[in-house]
């Protein structure tokens, strides 16, 4: 192990030599990465108490960590051979690319509530996995360090000497210089356990690490459109106006969020009896309107013997104990509360009952699930968060599972949501804070950011690096929480969330109201556009979402995971691949007018998604831009599912008709498929109730056909039109056939040829979305 470094504050002074890491308390860790909260600053310490108090304890702050079971930690070096690019190991407000920490902080995995975190900053934040990628063109790799409790993650990227094998005689060696990156691992407790991912491809490390922590769970459709969410929606008369504001300014919108006002008096699982006095009539309303709800869930229980949630789980036991086997206390929004162990998988059970329509009363079975706070959050404790002596099911220390509290709650939670249906239906659970596996549960956000262009510009690295560890149903607040977004950012934020994987207008209690008609009527125009925009996607982003749950396939993707071999996007943060056909550069610079956008691939052709235009020469592009625009490019060779326009929300949408856009690539051939099920039960899974269509483009002749025989899903719905993008020249026919007739009639198909931009738009085609056709064109 390297010798330790100089620290730097005063604690650090104290800080124990990393040299002797084995015997290091966790001060080391503290001392290496925390700002000190300012309650925390008196801290004692001086040399001689540290002494007094031994390795067997320790203060922070005006806290005692009493460690029952000694001091420990453990640690590995790791060398990565010809590497210099390494990803992962969210989740922190950084850039893509890992940043050498030989003089600066370590990466820490310590789930935190940090409101208004900083950026540029390797301080832990909500949440941590511990797994990290490292890419060079012709192998990626992996590690998973799978520990729980707080992680520090070092890395030095060299240049190092290798001798080269030679031919020639054996005292001539010639040497060569490469790149090398080594990683340091230590964690406060714990064993090493550790896996090496192999690859070669980045698409093999996805699916090896799926294998180790499971893939992304399906989402409900209804998840993947648009959340509308502030702190607070008042009552219900608020929650009602809002909804028809969606409707009065013809905006799509699929849910809407009660934050922690809607409870009385912060008890979780109950309703404001003054605000909310009809919870399940809101609701009908709100389904007849084909929306749903979304309620917020804290982790902590309000101290209150008259709460029967209190008092039944004090009385069975299931709230976490401090050290001296008394339960854990700490303050949260309710005041004092405790908080449940999650970690106990009776306490998960008793938990998930609580979900049941007869026990929550109020809900229905559109209301689903955020859990917050839950890293956890404790006001007033050292950093926030829970004492690391506090005791769990089984003994075990907090320390020991910190980063896994969080992760342990949604679980339950989604769990308490599918049983609460009889194992019909897919849950949807949001969590802040999270860890490796948390994919399997829901989705996740990036916390409290701010209503700044330097948020929306990090919320790109922070959602691809999320995605690359598993977690492909992420996103960041749209808007920036923490205060004001002037209409610009917020139209920008918008054009962003509308391509990132979940999307959600959020805002906290002291910003202005928000909702996208308040800007005025050009700005809501652009922000209409936006979700508009999202909404015809759908079919193409839940087909990548059931790649994501199949085959571990991240749905937000770096470009270098799409073009591993191309040196120049290892380092591209500001646009990333949807899937393998679009990339997107989201504006997110003020009174932008132009952007820089790299194409890449030396083959590849690129076309404009909006204006068709093809752009034969990859490269970077200035492309001019105006408030309107989402650059967005659509790869030569792939086939997109659109709907051909959008309803009032995603179950509006079912039956609407769906528009096929081909992008021909130098050999004028594309592929691409569509996943469709009824969008909300596991009849998918248990049934087979699903459609999976293939779609290819090749000699002229564009087909569909079935891509999993196992697959059987009935539906009316029909492609409408095909637009092929890349057409050389403008056909003299273009014909379909059902290949089901036996007739032998093909159909003549209208088309419409522009010469300017060589797209070949096909209407009214009418061809049921799960049939095998053909269409020729010559
Ligand atoms: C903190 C969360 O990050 C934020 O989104 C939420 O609005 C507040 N807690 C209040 O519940």
């Amino acid at each position: 192990m390297e010798p330790a470094k100089e620290e730097e504050s005063s604690v650090q002074d104290e800080a124990v030599d990393k040299s002797n890491f084995k015997n290091c308390n966790h001060i080391a860790f503290y001392s290496k990465t925390t700002a000190l909260k300012k309650e925390d600053t008196s801290i004692d310490s001086s040399q001689e108490n540290q002494e007094d108090l031994g390795l067997w304890q320790e203060e922070f702050g005006s806290f005692l960590d009493i460690k029952a079971n000694g001091p420990s930690s453990i640690g590995l070096d790791f060398s990565l051979h010809g590497c210099e690019h390494v990803y992962g190991i969210p989740e922190h407000a950084e850039t893509l690319l890992l940043k050498n920490t030989s003089d600066d902080d370590a990466y820490r995995l310590f789930n935190l509530d940090v409101y208004g975190h900083k950026i540029y900053d390797k301080m832990g934040i909500y949440g941590s996995v511990p797994f990290l990628l490292a890419h060079k063109p012709d192998r990626t790799s992996g590690i998973f360090w799978l520990n729980s409790s707080e992680t520090l993650v070092e890395i030095n990227t060299k240049a190092v000497m290798e001798h080269v094998p030679s031919r020639s005689p054996p005292d001539i060696t010639k040497q060569r210089v490469v790149p090398q990156t080594d990683v340091h691992w230590m964690s406060e407790s714990g064993i090493i356990d550790v896996f090496l991912l192999m690859g070669p491809t980045p698409f093999d490390i996805f699916k090896q690490y799926a294998q180790l922590t499971g893939t992304q769970a399906l989402p409900p459709l209804f998840s993947l459109g648009y959340h509308q969410c502030r702190w607070n929606y008042e009552d219900e008369q608020d929650v009602k106006a809002v909804d028809a504001g969606f409707d009065e300014h013809d905006i799509p919108y699929d849910v809407i969020w009660l934050d922690i006002e809607h409870t009385e008096s912060k008890r979780y699982f109950t309703w404001d009896k003054k605000k909310f006095q009809h919870p399940e009539r809101m609701q009908e309303l709100l389904k007849r309107k084909k929306r749903k709800l979304v309620v917020i869930i804290d982790p902590h229980i309000k101290v209150d013997p008259m709460y029967t949630l209190y008092s039944e789980a004090k009385k069975k036991g299931y709230f976490v104990k401090d050290r001296k086997g008394q339960d854990f206390e700490g303050i949260c929004w309710p005041g004092s509360s405790s908080y449940l162990d999650f970690t106990n998988p009776e306490v998960r059970e008793w938990y998930a009952d609580q979900f049941s329509f007869k026990s929550y009363k109020g809900s229905t079975d559109i209301l689903f699930v955020w859990n917050d706070m839950n890293e956890p959050s404790v006001f007033k404790g050292a950093e926030l968060t829970m004492q690391r002596d506090a005791v769990h099911h089984g003994n075990w220390e907090h320390r020991e599972v910190h980063n896994l509290y969080g992760f342990y709650q949604q679980m339950a939670t989604a769990e308490g949501l599918i049983k609460r249906s009889g194992g019909q239906n897919r849950p949807f659970v949001l969590t802040r804070s999270f860890f490796a596996g948390s994919q399997k549960y829901g989705a996740v956000w990036t916390g409290d950011n701010v209503a700044e262009w330097s948020y929306l510009k990090i919320s790109i690295p922070m959602l691809l690096t999320i995605s690359i560890a598993g977690i492909s149903f992420c996103g960041a607040d749209v808007g920036g929480f923490i205060g004001d977004p002037e209409p610009e950012l917020l139209v920008r934020w918008y054009q962003a969330g509308a391509y990132q994987p979940f999307f959600r207008g959020h805002a906290n209690i002291e910003s202005k109201r928000r909702e996208p008609w308040l800007f005025g009527d050009e700005n809501t125009r652009i922000i209409r556009e936006a979700i508009r925009e999202r909404y015809t996607l759908l079919p193409y982003l839940y087909s990548l979402f059931y790649r994501a749950h199949t085959t571990a396939e991240p749905v937000m993707r770096p470009l270098w995971v799409e073009f591993p071999k191309e040196q120049e996007t290892f380092g591209v943060e500001d646009e990333y691949m949807l899937g393998n056909a679009l990339l997107v550069h989201p504006v997110i610079e003020q009174e932008a007018t132009t952007v820089n956008v790299l194409l890449p691939g030396s083959d590849e052709v690129w076309y404009d998604l909006r204006r068709f235009r093809r752009l034969d020469y990859p490269g970077t592009l200035k492309i001019p831009v105006t408030l309107e625009s989402i650059p967005v490019f659509q790869r030569g060779g792939s086939v997109v599912p659109l709907k051909t326009t959008v309803g009032r929300s995603t179950e509006w949408m079912t039956d609407i008709s769906y528009e096929l856009r081909v992008a021909l690539d130098s050999k004028d051939f594309a592929v691409g498929e569509l996943y469709l099920d009824d969008g909300h039960s596991f009849q998918y899974l248990h049934k087979k109730q699903f459609l999976h269509r293939k779609f290819i483009f090749h000699k002229n002749v564009f087909s569909s056909s079935c891509a999993d025989e196992i697959g059987q899903y009935h539906t009316k719905c029909v492609v409408e039109r095909v637009l092929i993008l890349g057409v050389q020249k403008q056909p003299t026919s273009v014909t379909a056939s059902l290949q089901s007739k036996r007739d032998g009639k093909d159909k003549e198909v209208v088309f419409t040829y522009d010469a300017k931009t060589s797209t070949l738009t096909l209407e009214k085609l009418l061809l049921n979305v799960g049939a095998d056709w053909e269409i020729h064109i010559k």
